[in-house]
């Protein structure tokens, strides 16, 4: 989410930073801005969506001396996409940009209030900038202002300040959000949230690490850590590939993303656990009266995290719940009552029929959310009210940290209404987030996982067909596993519940019948366990994915054990990912477009 650039030195800065955004524009294309102080005078342009608009209204601007820049490219979390709420933010003589949230941003700003500080965003960031010349005008010195400040911040952020107080500095922080500097021969400074932007203008890097900040100069580059002692630099090569590079490496975005969904997911839950409730800022807890059931709409992968949200839905809630695919709801004449929360879920948020099926809904008077990753999309604008998903700009088409995310949105969402409905005691609400806080570690890729997947794969280029089962919100993560599949390998694949199989399809078991079986410990382990036996008699050949070994299966593939079933849940997620990107790459398909998709369906 967001990008972010810097620069020191006295080439054309104004270049240098619109190229460097340019890099970074697929993390982000709700506004871009940046700001550049030469001459001891500020310059600073903003513009609503793409880059290009930027480029235009900087044209006419001309930087062809020393100079020290900022640059940033949004993917909005706080506040609508406008230009007041691009960065940089500006306080009275400084800029700053930020990639992350601020958590405690509120209190900053009510006490900035307070003292009569004037607001001009809607931002978290902008509590940055004020905060800062506070502190400067108490502390009559720039950096230990901006020392201050950061001890002062909570959350997640990599932060660029610049300041008329010292017009040939820039002061950085990364806690928790990428950043790195590069520098060269010519005594010039470049920042950046990832590498790519840096490509061509450095041949070495200093990534900092979480809870660092200092500031840099044409000479100087000045590290401190969280407990204020100077840190020493560490500088790495930088790669000369910029596709790589914007793939970090990973052949395929979809890997990337794959990889990323720790990160994204600690994303999601930021700002969001108490102890014993959620907290979802952006919902008005009036939207639930009156409800007595939802309904949830989707297409694809999204329809996928909404099956799984009708059981962590009825089983936390108690509220009834049922889901749709929004192609069949908008031709069916569906009966709406006003009493339904009516909740739809897209990735994109312009997905055609799951958009329909959101103004069916309006029209028919009843209260609609949206769990979405893109802010300001057609159904984000449109609903009464939205979560953002916070998954960050998903590049490939098979959607993977989108589906992450929004199965992470439903189970906070089921315990916010859980704590608002008293349908679950405050004890077991805790337990749930204790769970919550434990996803981030439980999707990060081993080694040792992915080599085994990599491995196993090529078992599985052949066949007649793929049944992926799975029980109770397993069943929905079985019919994911087989789209998955589908959509980059091209080969034949179902999600069944395993319940299910011996009412039609074991007819079709058979050895060139492969049947992926995700067997959860801590969810009707023995149940799901015989179903998967009676395929084995038929002689399927059997992978079976769990943490309790299974010796009647042909492979498998071992997760960690868990405490619980929804840790086991993203634990196979991650799992059925990797066997479908592993089995298309061996079959040489292009992970990212596979033939016939596209990203966002916006015609029904
Ligand atoms: O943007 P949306 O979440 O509304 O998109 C819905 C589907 O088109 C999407 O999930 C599709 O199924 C993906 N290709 C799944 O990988």
């Amino acid at each position: 989410m967001c990008g972010i650039v810097g620069y020191i030195g006295n080439k054309n800065s104004k270049e240098i930073l619109l190229e460097g955004l340019k890099e970074l524009e697929y993390r982000g294309y709700d506004s871009a801005g940046i700001a550049v102080l030469q001459n001891g005078k500020f310059d600073n342009f903003k513009a609503v969506g793409k880059l290009i608009n930027l480029e235009e209204k900087t044209k006419n601007f001309i930087t062809d001396k020393f100079s020290v820049g900022i640059g940033h490219t949004r993917w909005a979390t706080h506040g609508k996409p406008t230009e007041l709420n691009a960065h940089p933010h500006v306080g009275e003589s400084s800029y700053v940009v930020h990639n992350g949230i601020i958590e405690n941003y509120a209190t900053l700003k009510k006490e900035l209030q307070e003292i009569g500080v004037n607001f001009l965003s809607q931002t978290d960031t902008e509590v940055i900038v004020h905060q800062f010349e506070k502190n400067l005008r108490e502390l009559q010195n720039a950096f230990q202002a901006f020392e201050k400040t950061v001890s002062e911040l909570q959350g997640a952020y990599a932060i660029l300040l610049v300041t008329k107080d010292e017009p040939e500095r820039i002061f950085f922080a990364k806690h928790g959000s990428p950043m790195l500097v590069g520098i060269n021969e010519e005594n010039e400074k470049y920042f950046a949230s990832s590498d790519t932007p840096l490509i061509g203008h450095c041949k070495e890097v200093n990534y900092f690490e979480d809870g660092e900040y200092g500031y840099v100069t044409p000479q100087e580059i000045k590290i401190y850590g969280k407990d204020t002692k100077k840190r020493k630099t560490h500088f790495t090569k930088l790669s000369t590939n910029k596709l790589s590079s914007q793939k970090d490496g990973y052949r395929f975005f979809m890997e990337k993303e794959i990889y990323e969904q720790s990160t994204v997911i600690a994303d999601t839950l930021l700002g969001r656990l108490g102890v014993d409730e959620v907290v979802f800022d952006e919902l008005d807890t009036s939207l639930f009266n009156g409800i007595n059931e939802i309904k949830l709409c989707a297409c694809g992968t999204s329809y996928h995290a909404a099956l799984c949200a009708s059981y962590m839905f009825e089983r936390y809630t108690k509220i009834k719940t049922s889901v749709e695919v929004a192609s069949e709801f908008r031709y069916r004449s569906p009966i709406m009552t006003k009493d339904t929360l009516f909740v739809v879920i897209s990735q994109s948020g312009e997905t055609a029929d799951t958009l329909e099926t959101l103004k069916m809904a309006k029209e028919a008077d009843l209260k609609t959310l949206v769990i979405c990753n893109v802010d300001n999309s057609s159904m984000v604008r449109l609903a009464d009210a939205s979560i953002l998903t916070r998954a960050g700009v998903e590049k490939g088409v098979a959607s993977t940290k989108a589906f992450a995310t929004q199965v992470s949105v439903f189970w906070m969402l089921s315990l916010y209404i859980a704590g608002l409905r008293s349908s679950m005691s405050k004890e077991d609400i805790a337990y749930q987030i204790s769970l919550l806080r434990e996803v981030p570690a439980s999707v990060k890729v081993t080694d040792t996982t992915h080599e085994r997947i990599k491995r196993l794969s090529k078992r599985y280029l052949h066949g007649h067909g793929f049944f992926f089962i799975g029980r109770d919100i397993f069943y929905p993560l079985a019919l994911e596993g087989a789209l998955k599949l589908k959509e980059i390998s091209y080969l034949h694949a179902e999600g069944y519940p395993s319940g299910e199989m011996k009412h039609g399809p074991i007819a079709l078991a058979d050895p060139e019948l492969f049947t992926i079986a995700l067997l959860p410990q801590h969810l009707l382990y023995e149940k799901a366990k015989s179903n998967v036996e009676e395929l084995s008699a038929r002689d399927s050949t059997i992978c079976a994915i769990s943490a309790l070994e299974f010796d009647k299966a042909d492979d498998f593939i071992a997760i960690n054990e868990c405490r619980d079933y929804m840790l086991e849940f993203f634990e196979m997620m991650v799992v059925v990912q990797l066997l479908s990107l592993e089995i298309s790459i061996r079959l040489g398909n292009d992970v990212d477009m596979p033939r016939n998709l596209a990203k966002s369906v916006t015609v029904e």
